[in-house]
């Protein structure tokens, strides 16, 4: 686990929490935030999860806090469209601060079934500033959790940075504009107390494998095409995920109220590349597996619709003023995912199967 930094620069004085609400804290980053912060010997308050458990929400990515830290972690399976019930979650369980990780993440679905992706991202996050509004006597902070895709797609050069204007390119995008500009609206009109922070692609355990590196570690281990969109010279910025987790706490505790915060790996990379790195790690760890070398998978697929050639970004601010940088280079990160997968089969399994969502179904119906 990366070590929680201090706030060198001794920019802002630090927040204290008690009682967070997570929203989103079954699914890959946010059940990453839970554990991280949890392992933060400084932080001795409570947890709060609040998940409706969509196919991308697993409650075993976080069935191990539920018995280690069982008198401070809370779940509640609820849609954050759903003003009531989330408003009797803020009221009883005394929330002081909200990190709303929620959301519909994959661009490929959105572009097949947009509707979720406005319901969740739009609706769900300013019904989420409104109940935020409403309490506000007892919330702190509202930090919004978001991606560099609202800037849209960079050139051969030049760097996303937080001026950058917003040229959302995908309904998953546009949707994440979309809750930026209310969180921003909320705070320029009300005075909502909140941050935003805006990262790159985020890889490592429990992610759902829809998303480019898990897809890609699961289908190698399976001997299934490894599917590379277009030319596969696309270029992603990749942070390992608890790098964005340590930088969201960072923020949360010691960022400035109204700012926005990018975060990135400073990792640029062509699609192509990480699914040959991918290959090469695997063709080492066993030597003598039939899928080696597992190159031979590659196939070049039609590609996406509105695919952004490049992201990468500019996080001096969030350097300079918290002395935040990436701990993983991707080589470790890397390692470390594809150990983890390659370890964790019961998961793996369990995920590719789908009896996670029967045992969702099960414990909380439909
Ligand atoms: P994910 O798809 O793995 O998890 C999303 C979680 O939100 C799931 O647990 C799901 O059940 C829950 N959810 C969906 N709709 C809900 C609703 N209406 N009410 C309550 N819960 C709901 O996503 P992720 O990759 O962990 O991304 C988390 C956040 O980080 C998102 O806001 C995403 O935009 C942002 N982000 C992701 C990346 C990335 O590379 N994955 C990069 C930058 C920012
Ligand atoms: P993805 O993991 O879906 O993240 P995002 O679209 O949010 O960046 O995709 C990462 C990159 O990999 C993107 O350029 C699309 C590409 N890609 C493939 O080439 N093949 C695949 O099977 C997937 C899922 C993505």
């Amino acid at each position: 686990m990366v070590p929680l930094k201090k706030n060198s620069l001794g920019v802002g004085t630090m927040r204290q929490f008690n009682n967070i609400l997570v929203t989103g804290g079954c699914g890959f980053i946010g059940s990453n935030f839970i554990r991280f912060i949890f392992e933060d010997s400084e932080f001795s308050g409570r947890i709060i999860n609040a998940d409706k458990l969509t196919y991308a929400g697993n409650p075993e990515n976080i069935e191990d806090l539920e018995n280690k830290f069982n008198h401070r972690y809370f779940f509640f399976r609820e849609d954050i469209c759903n003003k009531k019930t989330i408003g009797d979650i803020i009221k009883k369980m005394k929330i002081d601060a909200v990190c709303h990780f929620a959301a519909e993440s994959h661009v490929d679905r959105s572009i097949a079934e947009p509707d979720a992706f406005i319901k969740t991202n739009i609706n769900g996050t300013f019904n989420l500033l409104e109940l935020a509004r409403k309490h506000r006597d007892q919330i702190k902070l509202f930090h919004h959790v978001s991606t560099d895709e609202v800037y849209g797609s960079l050139g051969e050069t030049g760097l996303f940075t937080e001026t950058t204007p917003y040229c959302p390119s995908s309904p998953y995008s546009a949707s994440k504009a979309a809750s930026d500009h209310l969180v921003q609206a909320y705070a320029a009109t009300y005075g909502l107390p909140v941050t935003i922070s805006n990262c790159s692609n985020n890889y490592g355990p429990y992610q759902f494998p829809e998303k480019l590196i898990p897809l890609i570690i699961l289908n190698a281990l399976g001997g299934k095409c490894l599917p590379v969109y277009g030319d596969g010279k696309n270029i992603r910025d990749w942070l390992y995920v608890t790098d964005h987790c340590c930088a969201v706490w960072e923020i949360m505790k010691a960022g400035r109220t109204g700012e926005t915060y990018n975060i990135g790996g400073r990792c640029e990379k062509k699609n192509i590349d990480v699914v040959n790195t991918i290959c090469s790690i695997l063709n080492d760890i066993d030597p003598d597996d039939k899928n080696n070398p597992h190159e031979k998978l590659i196939e070049f697929v039609k590609d996406r619709p509105g695919h952004d050639l490049r992201y990468a970004i500019d996080f001096s601010k969030l350097e300079n003023e918290l002395g935040w940088t990436p701990e993983e280079t991707f080589e470790t990160g890397l390692e470390k995912t594809i150990r983890w997968y390659v370890d964790n089969t019961r998961w793996v399994e369990r995920v590719k199967s789908g009896e996670y969502l029967k045992w969702v179904e099960m414990h909380y119906g439909k």
